[in-house]
C-alpha cells in the first residue's frame, strides 16, 4: 500500500533515520517499536508528508509519492495521529473532527452539514462517549483531546492510518474501544502503522513488528514473539524488567506531609481524603471520569479545592497557585500529551533548572556551574537523549521531553513529589530506571504521588494504592491486597468497593 524505501533524515548532528525500508499492507497493523530516540515519530511524520526525507523516497503503490505538505498525504489517504495532540482549542469537538472534509460533504456547492455532522456524531460515540461533541476542546481532559484527534484522522475514511502512541494517555477501557475501532478498519483493508511502548498491546493488535533502534531497523519479527526477546532487540542487550517488589513498610510514626480532607473539586472530586507520609509512594488510580485528573489539578497548586483542605507539612495550601505549591514543597510533573511546562525555545538545561534557579541563585546571580552540574547529573542519570545541553527542547524526542520534566521536579528535591502518568511515552527501559529512580528517591524520605491510568505502573511502583471511583475513594489496598483483580474490581466500581462513606 505504501512504502518507504532507503530513507534517511539527519537533524543537526543527529541522525534521525539511516536508511529505513518498511512498508504497510492493506488490512495489516504494523507495531513499530523502539526507544526513545529511536527514530520512530520522525519515520511517521515523514510518511504523512510533514517532515521531508533528505534522501530515500516514499512510495503509494507502484507510484512514487512525494508529498509537498500533509494536506496532500492527507488528500492521498494518509492520516497521521501525531504523539503531540494537534486538535484546535477554541473549536468544538464535532468541529475538530470534520475539519477540512467539508469539501467530500459538498453537493451542488452546499455543503451537507447534517449528514457531516451525524457521521462525525456517530464515531465519537464510539471512541469518546465520555465528551459532549458540543463541548469546546479547550477544557477537555488529555485522553479525551486524543481521542478526538483519533475520531479526526478515522473520519475521512483513511487508506493509511499512522498512529504515533495513540494509547499513551488512554486508560485501560478506552484503550479497549479503540481497539475495537482499529480491528474494524483493518478488516476494511486500511493499512495501519502503529507506534507505541506498551508492549502488552503487541499480540493484542499487531500483525507485523518492527523494531528501531538509532535511527535504523534493527529486527522484523511477529507479533507473538515473548516479550524479552523484545526487549532485547528494543534495549540492543538484555534486561531485567523488575515485577511488584513491595518496599519496606514505611514507620507509621511519621506524619503525613501531604493530606487533603474532604476535598472536592467541582463535579469530579467528591470529599476525597487521603495522606502520604515520607519514604512512601502513594499511587492513585481510577479510569474513565474518575477525578484523577482533578485530583492533580488541587494538589499541584493549578485549582483550588471548592470544599475541604489540602495540606502540605501541616500548613494549608489556599488559594490555587502552583508556585505557592512548589514553595511549600509540592513539586509536580504533568503527563499530559502536549507536554505541558515544556519550554521548547529554551536549552534543555534551563527546562531542567527552571524551578531551582532560586536555589541556585542565593544572591539573585544564577550560579552557572551549579546549574550545569545539577542538568548534567540528571541528564545522565535518565539517559536523556540530546546532543548537549544546550539543544533546543524542540528538538528533543516525545519521551526526551518527558525525561526532562521529570528531572526538573526530581532536582527540586522537595518533600513531596507529584507525578501524573510518569511514564506515558516512555520506552521500556526507561520506564523501569524511572521506578528505580522513584523508589530511590522516596528512601531518601520524599513522599512520592503517582496518578496512573496504568495498571502494572500502579502494581510496580506503589506502596500504597488510592483507587478512585467517579470522584470518590472506591477503596484503598497496600501490601498483599495490592492486587490487579483488587484494584480493577474497585476502579470499575464492583461491588467489592466498598465507598469509606458511601452514605446511601
Ligand atoms: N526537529 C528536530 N530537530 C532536531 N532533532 C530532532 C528533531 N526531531 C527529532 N530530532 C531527533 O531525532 C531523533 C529521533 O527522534 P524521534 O522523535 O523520531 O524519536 P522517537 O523514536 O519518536 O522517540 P519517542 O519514543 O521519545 O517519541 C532524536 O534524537 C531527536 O532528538
Ligand atoms: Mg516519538
Amino acid at each position: 500500500m505504501i512504502r518507504a524505501r532507503q530513507v534517511s533524515k539527519v537533524f543537526g548532528s543527529t541522525m534521525a533515520l539511516d536508511s529505513v525500508s518498511l512498508d504497510l499492507l492493506p488490512g495489516e497493523v504494523h507495531v513499530l517499536l523502539g526507544e526513545n530516540g529511536a527514530g520512530k515519530s520522525t519515520l511517521a511524520k515523514i510518511l504523512a508528508g510533514i517532515v521531508s526525507p533528505d534522501s530515500g523516497r516514499i512510495e503509494i503503490g507502484e507510484r512514487l509519492a512525494a508529498f509537498a505538505n500533509p494536506g496532500e498525504a492527507r488528500r492521498a489517504g494518509i492520516e497521521l495521529v501525531q504523539q503531540e495532540t494537534t486538535v484546535v482549542p477554541k473549536m468544538s469537538v464535532v468541529d475538530n473532527v470534520t475539519l477540512g472534509w467539508e469539501r467530500a460533504y459538498t453537493r451542488l456547492g452546499l455543503v451537507r452539514r447534517r449528514r457531516m455532522r451525524e457521521d462525525a456524531v456517530r464515531l465519537l460515540r464510539e471512541l469518546a462517549p465520555d465528551i459532549p461533541p458540543d463541548a469546546i476542546v479547550d477544557g477537555i481532559s488529555g485522553s479525551q483531546k486524543h481521542r478526538v484527534a483519533i475520531a479526526r484522522a478515522l473520519f475521512s475514511s483513511p487508506r493509511v492510518l499512522i498512529l504515533d502512541e495513540p494509547t499513551a494517555a488512554l486508560d485501560e477501557l478506552e484503550r479497549e474501544s479503540f481497539f475495537s475501532v482499529v480491528r474494524r478498519v483493518t478488516s476494511r483493508g486500511v493499512a495501519v502503522l502503529y507506534v507505541t511502548h506498551h508492549l502488552a498491546e503487541v499480540p493484542a493488535i499487531g500483525s507485523r513488528v518492527t523494531i528501531m533502534r538509532d535511527g535504523a531497523i534493527v529486527a522484523r519479527c511477529a507479533p507473538d514473539t515473548p516479550e524479552p526477546q523484545l526487549v532485547a532487540h528494543i534495549a540492543g542487550r538484555q534486561i531485567s524488567m523488575q515485577h511488584h517488589e513491595a518496599s519496606a513498610p514505611t514507620p507509621a510514626a511519621a506524619a503525613p506531609v501531604l493530606e487533603t480532607v474532604d476535598v472536592c473539586a467541582g463535579e469530579a472530586v467528591d470529599r476525597v481524603s487521603m495522606h502520604v507520609r515520607p519514604g512512601e509512594v502513594l499511587g492513585v488510580y481510577g479510569v474513565g471520569q474518575c477525578g484523577a485528573d482533578e485530583l492533580a489539578e488541587v494538589l499541584s497548586g493549578h485549582r483550588r479545592a471548592d470544599r475541604g483542605r489540602v495540606f502540605v507539612a501541616g500548613r494549608t495550601l489556599g488559594r490555587a497557585s502552583v508556585s505557592r505549591a512548589l514553595a511549600r514543597g509540592v513539586a509536580y510533573v504533568p503527563g499530559e500529551r502536549g507536554r505541558n511546562g515544556v519550554v521548547g525555545t529554551l536549552p534543555v538545561r534551563d527546562n531542567i533548572t527552571l524551578s531551582v534557579l532560586p536555589r541556585l541563585s542565593p544572591a539573585g546571580v544564577i550560579r552557572r556551574r551549579a546549574e550545569a552540574r545539577t542538568a548534567a547529573r540528571w541528564t545522565a542519570q535518565l539517559r536523556i537523549k540530546t546532543p548537549d545541553l544546550e539543544a533546543q527542547m524542540s528538538a528533543l524526542s516525545g519521551g526526551n521531553q518527558q525525561k526532562v520534566l521529570l528531572a526538573r521536579a526530581l532536582a527540586c528535591e522537595t518533600p513531596v513529589l507529584l507525578l501524573k502518568e510518569p511514564t506515558a511515552g516512555i520506552d521500556v527501559q526507561s520506564r523501569q530506571e524511572i521506578y528505580t529512580a522513584l523508589k530511590q528517591t522516596a528512601k531518601s524520605g520524599t513522599a512520592i504521588v503517582v496518578i496512573t491510568s496504568d495498571l502494572l505502573e500502579l502494581l510496580t511502583v506503589a506502596d500504597r494504592a488510592l483507587v478512585l471511583y467517579r470522584g470518590r475513594v472506591a477503596g484503598e489496598f497496600a501490601g498483599p491486597a495490592l492486587t490487579e483483580e483488587a484494584v480493577l474490581g474497585a476502579a470499575l466500581g464492583g461491588s467489592a468497593a466498598v465507598p469509606h462513606d458511601s452514605g446511601q
